[in-house]
């Protein structure tokens, strides 16, 4: 079974997870390749939600395709639950997102969710997280100085660039991306406080505060679904 076919598998487990929520509420969705599964698998079953609120200008622009409703967040109080993807997850449920640059808006819709549903292989599944460089969102002019500033965590800081060319990759926001590799992230908590905290960061792609509470993982074997 290749990474594809477990993304799929994952993507259709969360369908039947988020069916059993009482119908016409408001469902928040993630970013990403197994996002995108989700939606086109929830995409039959659209018209059990009152409608969408979106983490990306990418997902609005697929929810909005298969004719998913898709609100503003601000005109909305709360969400059942928000699903997504991640880049890491720890055995508590802390991850590690923004691989795709969306994790700022994932991060205010998940704080908007009673329950974050994270979909993912068990690739993504580590003791640790760290491996998987952590991405920062900045403002552009901040660059120089909380590259400095995250080179004093132990990191090893580098800009984002659009895949192929030398320009820097601008989020949906108008941020860039600092991905800062070689961190072992033991107290993800702390962590994530510390790099809010430098000035010029709009997010950390650190998921601790807003952990998932649901993991539905997929292997050759299956999905399994954990409570964390
Ligand atoms: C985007 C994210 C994604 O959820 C994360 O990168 C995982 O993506 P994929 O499902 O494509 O592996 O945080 O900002």
């Amino acid at each position: 079974m290749n990474q594809d076919q477990l993304k799929q598998m994952v993507g259709e487990a969360a369908r039947d997870e988020v069916l059993k929520l009482a119908p016409g509420q408001v469902l928040g969705v993630g970013t990403g390749s197994t996002a995108n599964c989700f939606i086109d698998a929830l995409a039959p079953h659209k018209d059990h939600f009152a409608g969408t609120v979106s983490s990306s200008n990418a997902t609005t622009e697929r929810l909005l395709k298969h004719g998913f409703k898709v609100l503003n967040p601000n005109d909305v109080t709360g969400l059942p639950a928000y699903v997504d993807g991640a880049d890491e997850i720890d055995p508590a449920g802390h991850m590690i997102k923004g691989g795709g640059g969306a994790l700022t808006r994932e991060k205010i819709i998940a704080s908007m969710a009673k329950q974050f549903i994270c979909i993912c292989d068990s690739s993504k599944q580590v003791p640790v997280l760290g491996n998987f460089a952590l991405p920062v969102e900045i403002i552009p002019l901040a660059q120089g100085v909380v590259t400095r500033e995250l080179e004093k965590l132990g990191g090893k800081v580098s800009l984002r660039l659009v895949k192929g060319a030398q320009e820097p990759f601008v989020t949906d926001n108008s941020g860039w991306i600092l991905d800062v590799a070689g961190l072992k992230i033991a107290d993800p908590k702390s962590m994530e406080s510390q790099i809010n905290q430098i000035a010029g960061v709009i997010t950390v792609g650190l998921f601790a505060k807003e952990k998932a509470n649901i993991l539905l993982v997929s292997n050759a074997a299956g999905v399994a679904r954990i409570i964390l």
